[in-house]
């Protein structure tokens, strides 16, 4: 279920990985990656297309995913490893670190200059899982909507360079195949630790609803551990904001 344009323009490189790219499959367009790799499953199946017409983001909203701008792609798993939404954002991270510094943010948002550049969704549906990830390479400002102008930036727009995303692509699957074998080997409180040192959140006095204190870990679930006035509270989904 190849596309000969699109397979040519982003995944016409030899793939150096273990586990991703078992089976891969390329469209032009979909309506989400995710759904595809949902409903495609085999362990490794990596789903791309240049152009989501559905594409949806954490807490039910859309994600822009207009044609030829971003890299949209899942990876399907038979059952969920525990930390893989961590391990995504450790391995865009450090593939966006070789063009310009990067932050992550908590659940796993990559930013640059506070700024979203690259999201991750982890769905099940039974043991199947789709991980996807969303990044925005090529945009310019006014090519995203006017509602995400003040929040959302590119690869290109930072860099004020041309990038080649078959390149991102390349360095992003290698890295994320790397996390998955340590994930694998049982290592995820690793990756969640090695996270919470690269978020410089440890410490930290946040807000996320109505719960207010510092940040003291995340738990293995991935969930936020703040030492509150009224004792220990954990934040499992949301958005968190400095105080
Ligand atoms: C977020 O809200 O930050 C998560 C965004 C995840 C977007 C990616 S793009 C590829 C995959 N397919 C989707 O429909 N969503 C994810």
């Amino acid at each position: 279920m190849s596309d000969g344009a699109a397979h040519a323009t982003l995944v016409s490189f030899p793939l150096d990985t273990e586990f991703i790219g078992a089976r891969i499959v390329v469209m032009d367009r979909v309506a989400s990656t995710n759904t595809s790799a949902l409903r495609l499953g085999g362990d490794g199946t990596l789903v791309i297309a240049d152009q989501q017409t559905a594409g949806r983001g954490r807490r039910g909203r859309a994600w822009h995913s207009v044609p030829g701008l971003g890299l949209w792609f899942s990876v399907a798993f038979e059952s969920l490893l525990p930390g893989i939404s961590f391990a995504a954002s450790l391995a865009v991270r450090d593939a966006l670190q070789t063009f310009c510094p990067t932050e992550l943010k908590w659940p796993n948002d990559v930013l640059i200059h506070g700024k979203k550049v690259c999201g991750v969704l982890v769905e099940q549906r039974g043991q199947r899982v789709a991980l996807g990830i969303g990044i925005n390479v090529c945009h310019r400002a006014e090519d995203f909507p006017e509602v995400l102008r003040e929040t959302a930036t590119s690869l290109e727009m930072v860099t004020g360079q041309p990038i080649d995303r078959r390149e991102v692509l390349r360095v992003v699957l290698t890295r994320l195949d790397e996390r998955i074998r340590v994930l694998k080997q049982g290592c995820h409180m690793e990756i969640l630790e090695e996270w919470l040192e690269a978020s410089n959140l440890r410490g930290r006095r946040i807000r996320a609803g109505e719960v207010e204190g510092s940040v003291t870990g995340l738990d293995p679930s991935g969930a936020l551990i703040l030492l509150t006035n009224q004792g220990e509270r954990r934040v499992i989904s949301g958005e968190i904001a400095p105080i």
